[in-house]
């Protein structure tokens, strides 16, 4: 890949896996006896939905949701909006949201409001980055956290500056 030189490592392959080992056997213990929806937000946490399920063994199913985020800028406005819906009806179910990184809290706040005003048996939030320092949307709960980072701009592990770098396997920080 082309200026991979403005990425620096943060936290490696082995250290992802070693994390989504840890909060999948943590989600196994406290979901037993229960089916799991989880609910993924487009893109950015997909990889990370895919290699953390494929380590529960539960019976898991998926929905998607896709909400306006960053564009391909590296600078967040306020406002959340709903791009592409939940396929299926969450009342009644053990939702697990599943998200790639909380940055101000402006998306989770909105997700969780979104899917809470739908009946779910239950709600928490799997995050696989939390960058605390950027907080700005108030009470923002995290249920199940793989790696809190400073304040820098994450990329790889889904993770996309302009759509780019989400194959990398690793977690690094982009110099902009
Ligand atoms: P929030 O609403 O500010 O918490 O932002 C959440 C969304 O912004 C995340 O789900 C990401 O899609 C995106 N985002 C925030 N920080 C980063 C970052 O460091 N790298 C890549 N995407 C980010
Ligand atoms: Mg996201």
């Amino acid at each position: 890949m082309d200026n991979l030189n403005s990425v620096s490592v943060m936290i490696t392959e082995e250290e992802i896996n070693r994390r989504v080992c840890e909060l999948a056997s943590e989600i196994e213990r406290d979901y037993r006896g229960c089916r799991i929806h989880m609910v993924c937000a487009l893109k950015g946490a997909v990889i990370f939905l895919s290699d953390l399920s494929r380590k529960i063994n539960l019976d898991v199913s998926y929905d998607f949701v896709v909400v306006s985020s960053y564009g391909d800028e590296s600078v967040s406005g306020g406002a959340v909006c709903l791009k592409s819906d939940l396929t299926a009806c969450v009342e009644g179910r053990h939702v697990l949201l599943v998200e790639d990184i909380i940055d101000t809290g402006h998306t989770i706040v909105f997700l969780r409001e979104y899917i809470l005003s739908k009946n779910p048996a239950s709600f928490k939030v799997c995050s696989l980055l939390d960058k605390p320092d950027r907080r700005v949307a108030k009470g923002v709960k995290i249920d199940y956290l793989g790696f809190s980072i400073p304040d820098r701009f994450a990329v790889g592990y889904g993770l996309d500056y302009a759509q780019r770098y989400r194959n990398l396997p690793y977690i690094g920080a982009l110099k902009i």
